[in-house]
């Protein structure tokens, strides 16, 4: 995916100005700052959901600056939501299989499950469990892995590890790494930076809508702003 001088605004105040970004395929790219610096607004901008106006997305070769949000799925873009919303009546095989509405072809639904059961293991064993028994570690589980069943090409997490036991935030990320490893490209955004710049590849610092640094994820885990803004702050 490449991204260049996308501006997202709302009712005329910017969320977003001059933002470009590449993320090369089966690598985890993360998307780091602060409350309200536009981390959800450039998801949303990607999926479709709101407008660009300025700037342009390109995914796969084809230009989707414009590509209604219906149709950025079917393009192999998903986009985990903030707040692991699943069904919380459906059980987990249904919360699963609902994610897999694109591509009913069974083949490709059964390989999908043994893949997301793979990447977290214990969604095998809550399988016929209804989501609301689930913890919230594993609902986030489980809202990564319904985000993987219609076999996207990027996958789009906004804060998986928000509000977690940090017990549960290894898993969460053994998880991500499976599934990148499994050659999908991840965008992440997390307020959690540490454990974001090292689960990543590459990274993005956004600060009030702007890309202020990117580079290795391990060479901005020793930068001086990123040690005085982010991890000095979640280290107290
Ligand atoms: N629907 C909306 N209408 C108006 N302003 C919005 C809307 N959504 C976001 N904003 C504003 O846009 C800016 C960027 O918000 P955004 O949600 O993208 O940031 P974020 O980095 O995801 O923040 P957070 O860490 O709180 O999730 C903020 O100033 C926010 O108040
Ligand atoms: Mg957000």
């Amino acid at each position: 995916m490449e991204i260049d001088g996308l501006a997202v605004g709302y009712d005329g105040m910017r969320a977003l100005q001059d933002v470009s970004l590449r993320a090369e395929a089966g690598t985890i790219v993360a998307l780091v700052g602060a409350n309200g610096a536009g981390k959800t607004s450039l998801l949303r901008a990607i999926s479709g959901l709101v407008r660009a106006e300025r700037g342009t997305i390109r995914f796969d070769g084809a230009d989707i600056t414009r590509t209604p949000a219906h149709r950025i799925v079917r393009r192999g873009i998903a986009h985990v939501p903030e707040g692991r919303r699943v069904f919380a009546s459906a059980t987990v095989h249904d919360n699963l299989l609902l994610g897999a509405y694109v591509d009913r072809n069974a083949a490709h639904r059964k390989a999908r499950l043994e893949a997301a059961f793979a990447a977290f293991p214990i969604l095998r064993e809550r399988l016929e469990q209804r989501a609301s028994t689930l913890s919230g570690g594993e609902q986030q589980m489980l809202a990564i892995a319904r985000g993987t069943m219609s076999g996207p090409r990027l996958l789009m997490l906004d804060e998986p590890s928000l509000g977690l036991a940090p017990l549960l935030i290894p898993q969460i990320y053994a998880g991500i790494r499976a599934v990148a490893a499994g050659g999908t490209t991840v965008l992440l955004v997390e307020q959690n930076v540490r454990e974001a710049l090292r689960a990543a590849d590459t990274a993005y610092v956004l600060q009030t809508g702007r890309v202020v640094l990117h580079g290795a994820a391990r060479d901005l885990i020793g930068d001086p702003l990123v040690q005085e803004a982010f991890l000095g702050i979640s280290a107290a």
